[in-house]
């Protein structure tokens, strides 16, 4: 499956009544298959999710743990740049070479690695240090 078709269809989705920026992710599991999310806004603004974390956890209640490939797209002007929080999360299950294609909803993409996004990631190896 397409990994920005499937972000963009999410994307529609999101729950943004306070931001209004609708975020949409996918990601691609070692498997092959493809998982999404949107990002979730809550009137307790802090308890919002973003749309990489709704991602993550579809791809893990799979039974999947290791991400081969992530996008993410939103509106604007600029391709949308994951959060420190999501770049963590996105860590925990993939490759410092994994791509990370950051998208805007006209087409504009700017492709990366999570090692770049996250350099210096704290990850499981260190707590056993
Ligand atoms: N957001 C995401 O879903 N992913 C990102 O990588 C950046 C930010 C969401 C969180 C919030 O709902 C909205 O975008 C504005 O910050």
């Amino acid at each position: 499956m397409d990994l920005r078709k499937a972000a963009v269809e999410v994307r529609e989705r999101a729950y943004a009544p306070y931001s209004k920026f609708k975020v949409g992710a996918a990601v691609r599991g070692a498997s092959g298959a493809v998982y999404v999310g949107c990002n979730v806004e809550n009137a307790a603004y802090p308890e919002g999710t973003c749309a990489e974390a709704g991602a993550v956890a579809a791809m893990v209640a799979a039974g999947e743990t290791r991400i081969a490939e992530a996008y993410v797209v939103a509106e604007g002007a600029k391709p949308v740049s994951p959060c420190g929080g999501c770049r963590q999360k996105l860590s925990e299950f993939g490759s410092g070479d994994m791509r990370v294609t950051m998208a805007t909803t006209a087409g504009a993409e700017q492709v990366s690695t999570l090692a770049d996004l996250l350099p210096g990631a704290f990850g499981p190896g260190q707590l056993e240090d």
